[in-house]
């Protein structure tokens, strides 16, 4: 058993996850239960997430310094690196800021912690503050260019530090620094392996688990679904049409928002699973009640509001019609959780609407089977149940859809140009063969203006930014390296076909520190 204690990282979970991944059981703990914790169990390693504040900062959050003496293995990653180094002595100060990726040098390699390494690597970055002295006994293992602490061990007592995150997809041989540390907790690894096993089984009746948590919590009333035809979404309704028949009645949306054909897409999808989704058109009332918003959050509310309100209406004719709709099921994954300050230390990044969106005196309860997965995972069950190829791989698309694309007002006008601009970028992925390597595509109407010259004359228009990115479990992206004559070929597209737009710039920012949304 690992415990990873949450400072309120954004990847506290996903840590758990790559910890699961490897077959031993990990718990995630506040700091303030650590000890009440490790005395009703003795954890074999514990782990110290990452966190939003800085260790010096009023109110950041702390640990009982025993924990350093207790004779278990411990690795403290970014913030929990700083607190501990801190606490024994180090010193840390507001220092260089680094986000994204950067490389490691391995200086010393004769560590468990750091066996299997090559000589340099690139690792992932999330941080404000820096370790400027680490503590008595502590050795370097590895530093980049700008952090000459970067990776560091204090042999003696099994405490470890990393100033980068290995438990993200975009760290080269992050998983092999788990699971080094993993040998380097566990004494009795060969009991352990005996638990693959049933884990293993475990994972396999996963799907049977979550249709059975859902008949069990629904009971004989009926379920409302709100699909958008994503994957997450559509994932969830399948298994809950699956657990609980014609109690589960998926609801579609048709906002004005989403790509195009995303109606008949649903009605295709849920047909062959032989359900028939409703569909509700709200097309001109969704424009009216987003006039004159432009900040993103407020769009997002208004969204999700309106979504529940809906729901609430159809709610309120199936249970005349003498069903007795009692639960709401959305698609949430853990993604959007953790976003929406999952945790008690977490910061919010943006309320998905699914989330931190909804009403708090809503009258339908929520059912989110998938709120503990990632999107790979999710992407497996999917595989599981049947879906095809062609569906499960398909880019995510936000539940607030191209509302949050548009910088600004969103108006019909720049709705049309967002969405010709966004089937040009799709055609073109598409006929290059690119899309199904990309984890998201879209232009986004910046609200940003420039000059050109169309024709002979000046032109003042809009300028589209392109954002397009590869990722896996969405934690973090890079910016996809496409080939130059087919951004070229975008980029002419967009200028000429789109009225109105100027200009188009390719956004090369990685996640973190940019989201992949610009709102
Ligand atoms: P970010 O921008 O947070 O995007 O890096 C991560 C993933 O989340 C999607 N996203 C949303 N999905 N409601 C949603 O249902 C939202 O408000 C929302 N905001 C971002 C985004 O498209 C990407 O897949």
């Amino acid at each position: 058993m690992i415990f990873i204690v949450d400072f309120g990282s954004q990847t506290t979970h996903l840590i758990s996850r790559r910890i699961k991944d490897l077959c031993l059981d990990a718990k995630v703990i506040y700091p303030e239960d650590v000890l009440s914790e490790i005395k009703k169990e003795m954890p074999d390693g514990i782990i110290l997430s990452g966190g939003p504040l800085s260790v010096y900062q009023k109110g950041a959050p702390d640990i009982d310094g025993k924990i350093f003496f207790l004779n278990i293995p411990i690795l403290g990653i970014c913030y929990g690196f700083q607190l501990m180094a801190k606490m024994l002595g180090g010193k840390v100060v507001s220092g260089k800021k680094e986000y994204g990726p950067t490389e490691l040098r391995i200086h010393n390699s004769e560590f468990r912690i750091s066996s299997r390494l090559p000589n340099k690597f690139t690792v992932w970055m999330s941080h404000g503050d820096e370790i400027i002295k680490i503590p008595k006994g502590f050795e370097i293992i590895g530093s980049t260019e700008t952090v000459p602490f970067a990776f560091v061990a204090d042999r003696e007592k099994k405490i470890f530090g990393v100033q980068f995150h290995p438990e993200v997809e975009h760290t080269e041989y992050g998983s092999q620094i788990l699971t080094n540390f993993i040998k380097v907790c566990d004494k009795n690894l060969k009991s352990k392996i005996l638990n693959l096993k049933s884990i293993a089984d475990n994972k396999s009746n996963l799907i049977g688990n979550i249709k059975q948590t859902i008949k069990q919590t629904v009971n004989d009333s009926y379920v409302v679904g709100a699909v958008s035809g994503g994957v997450d979404s559509t994932v969830a309704g399948i298994l809950a049409s699956d657990a609980i028949k014609d109690h589960f009645i998926p609801i579609y949306v048709d906002n004005g928002l989403m790509r195009d054909s995303t109606k008949e897409h649903v009605e295709k999808i849920f047909k062959d699973h032989k359900v028939r989704p409703l569909i509700i058109d709200v097309k001109k009332e969704m424009l009216r009640r987003l006039k004159r918003i432009i900040d993103p959050e407020e769009k997002r509310k208004i969204i999700g509001n309106f979504y529940i309100e809906i729901f609430e209406k159809e709610m309120d004719k199936l249970i005349k019609s003498g069903k007795d709709v009692k639960f709401l099921l959305q698609g949430t994954i853990y993604s959007d959780v953790i976003e929406s300050q999952g945790s008690r230390h977490a910061s919010k990044i943006k309320s998905h609407h699914n989330v931190g969106g909804l009403p708090k005196n809503m009258k339908l309860k929520l059912i989110e089977p998938l709120r503990h997965y990632y999107k790979d995972e999710v992407r497996r069950i999917g595989k599981t149940l049947g879906l095809p190829d062609e569906f499960i791989y398909k880019q995510p698309f936000p539940g607030p859809g191209y509302a949050i694309r548009i910088r600004g007002e969103v108006t019909k006008d720049r709705l049309g140009k967002e969405r010709q601009a966004d089937n040009i970028v799709l055609e073109e992925l598409e006929s290059s063969g690119i899309l199904k390597d990309v984890f998201l595509s879209f232009p986004v109407l910046t609200g940003a203006f420039s000059t050109a010259v169309k024709g002979d004359g000046r032109f003042f228009g809009e300028v589209i930014a392109l954002r397009i990115v590869e990722s896996k479990d969405v934690m973090t992206s890079k910016w996809a390296e496409l080939p130059h004559s087919l951004l070229q070929k975008i980029s002419s597209r967009i200028v000429n076909e789109v009225p109105g737009v100027s200009r188009v710039v390719y956004d090369i920012t990685t996640k973190p520190p940019a989201t992949m949304e610009w709102e």
